[in-house]
């Protein structure tokens, strides 16, 4: 190598050294000194060792104004390009806020746009580690015209390839959005948070005092609002969380989710589910342990954990393949559908009818939540959405209704009629438009209600209730009709269920043309 060649190539890796520091070491201890990761160790930790390829790493910024043309720095407090998880590739970008608080200038969204381009043609999921300002305050409306470039490119990669959003720190402003229209937000615990507006703007509007984590924390969006899908302990946990995630998910919707190997024989049979129902159809138990029960492994990666409890959804497989629970969990509020629950569910039937993954559904429903704080929420739309959800999708479908399955909520909770695949039931389903109680109190009030003798009403209120019972809290009379496909011991749901998905894998069935639906927004 001759001298002029050996400087050059020093000055490249000059080049590289100094702008993999960022905003430098004192931002960087900085960083650290808060417990966080800087955007280049978030990486190291997310991908594969050895794996990342960098694009723009010495891109930086043209703003001139406000003096900014004397601070520039290489790669302008974003860190972009590709890498592999368990050997699959991904294209990532983590904000650096060692740089200008990891702000959003005209070129930092040049980079972000590119590897959100690149993700789309190659058909490669996209992770966001976010840790930013917001909006670089210096480059003005630059900066917005940036994130509406990558708004864009997010609405379009929608349902096309998975959207990862890691919240690493403050998302404020408009920048919600982008993780807002991706698919998974995942947030950690004390150290990120996300609002339109911060603290000392809301106490300037409302008058309202109210902390960061108060306002936009882990545990705010991950139990009232359900903008976050998890909630980690530490960064580490977050970014483990994004990899198991990604094990489940195929790379886009032009592939079928990965096979993921099992020593868990499909044919296992669990004597104790035979035993789960309690005989009192008043009486709770955890729909978790049918879950963990069936699934591979009973290894189950939970969406929504702590939002939205009396419905359950996450991410699964059964003999190898991935599949999307969904499941009501008659522990929390009986299992009923509200707006949340049907908003948590019908998000999650959507991706994974968008991204091939079928749908197994687990149905012990008494009904939707009735009353005012339910209609002036407006549970007519959001429970639509969940119907819509269902009778859209064209992935396998598999439901297995374990006990009640009553009125709008049965229809609504994958039934045939929603071209529900295979419809199982065990024999203590009650399929019905209602409960017994409700029901024989409507067909038979004003006779209940001249009976005056106590003891005579109690039997007669009994007797009526016996004979709704016999003919519908069964599973056989819907069995009679065709709209369930066959009555099985609880015992053998894993096995079922598996053999039914085999039987499945080959399903192909499309909805009509047009521009695009109108789910009920
Ligand atoms: C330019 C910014 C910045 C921003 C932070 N910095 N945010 N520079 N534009 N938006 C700079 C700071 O000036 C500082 O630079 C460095 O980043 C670190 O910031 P600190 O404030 O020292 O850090 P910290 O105390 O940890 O506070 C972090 C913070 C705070 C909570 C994020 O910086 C903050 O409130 N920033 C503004 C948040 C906000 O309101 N954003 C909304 C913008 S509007 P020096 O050089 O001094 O170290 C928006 C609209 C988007 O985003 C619309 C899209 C449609």
């Amino acid at each position: 190598m001759t001298n002029l060649q050996a400087e050059k190539i020093t000055e490249l890796v000059e080049r590289r050294e100094n702008a993999a520091l960022g905003g430098g070491l004192k931002r960087i201890e900085a960083q650290h000194a808060k417990g966080k990761m800087t955007a280049r160790e978030r990486l190291a930790a997310l991908l594969d060792e050895g794996s990342f390829e960098e694009y723009d790493m010495f891109k930086q910024h043209r703003c001139t104004n406000f003096g900014m043309e004397k601070s520039k720095i290489d790669g302008d407090g974003v860190v972009a390009g590709c890498g592999t998880i368990d050997g699959r590739l991904v294209y990532v970008y983590a904000q650096d806020f060692t740089v200008s608080g990891g702000s959003l200038s005209e070129t930092q969204a040049q980079k972000i746009c590119k590897v959100q381009d690149l993700a789309m043609r190659v058909g490669a999921p996209c992770i966001a580690l976010n840790d930013s300002g917001g909006a670089r305050i210096q480059e003005g409306v630059c900066a917005l015209a940036g994130y509406g470039e990558i708004f864009q490119r997010n609405i379009l990669a929608s349902g096309v390839v998975p959207q990862i959003s890691g919240i690493f720190g403050p998302c404020a402003g408009g920048a919600v959005y982008s993780p807002a229209l991706t698919d998974f937000n995942i947030m950690v615990q004390d150290s990120s948070y996300m609002f339109l507006t911060g603290p000392a703007v809301v106490k300037s509007v409302t008058g309202e005092t109210v902390s960061q984590e108060e306002l936009g924390g882990a545990r705010v969006h991950s139990f009232k609002s359900g903008v976050a899908h998890f909630a980690a302990a530490s960064e580490a946990e977050g970014l483990e969380t994004i990899k198991r995630l990604l094990s489940f998910l195929p790379s886009s919707n032009r592939e079928a989710a990965p096979f993921k190997e099992t020593s868990d024989p499909a044919g296992r049979i669990d004597d104790s589910l035979n035993e789960l129902i309690p005989d009192n159809p008043n009486k709770a138990y955890d729909m978790y342990k049918v879950i963990g029960s069936i699934v591979d492994d009973g290894e189950f990666l939970e969406v929504h954990r702590n939002w939205a409890k009396n419905i359950i959804v996450g991410f699964a497989h059964m003999n190898g393949r991935s599949v999307g629970v969904v499941a009501n969990q008659p522990s929390v509020l009986a299992g009923v559908l509200d707006i949340n629950a049907s908003r948590k569910a019908a998000r999650f039937v959507r991706f994974c009818d968008a991204f091939n993954i079928p749908l197994v559904t687990l149905v012990d429903v008494p009904g939707f939540l009735c009353g005012t704080q339910q209609e002036y929420g407006g549970i007519i739309t959001n429970g639509a959405k969940l119907l819509y959800a269902y009778g859209e999708a064209t992935v396998p479908k598999v439901t297995v209704t374990l006990r009640k399955s009553y009125g709008g909520a049965h229809i609504v909770m994958s039934c045939k009629q929603l071209r529900g695949d295979i419809n199982y039931a065990w024999p203590s389903a009650n399929i019905a438009v209602m409960g017994a109680d409700g029901a024989v109190e409507i067909l038979y009030g004003k006779e209940l209600k001249a009976e005056t003798d106590p003891a005579k009403q109690s039997a007669l209120r009994q007797e009526k209730k016996d004979e709704y019972d016999a003919l519908f809290c069964n599973p056989y009379n819907a069995a009679s009709y065709g709209y369930i496909d066959d009555v099985i011991e609880p015992r053998n749901t894993r096995f079922r269920v598996c053999r039914a998905l085999e039987q499945l894998a080959g399903k192909k069935q499309d909805n009509p043309v047009r521009k695009h639906d109108n789910l009920p927004l």
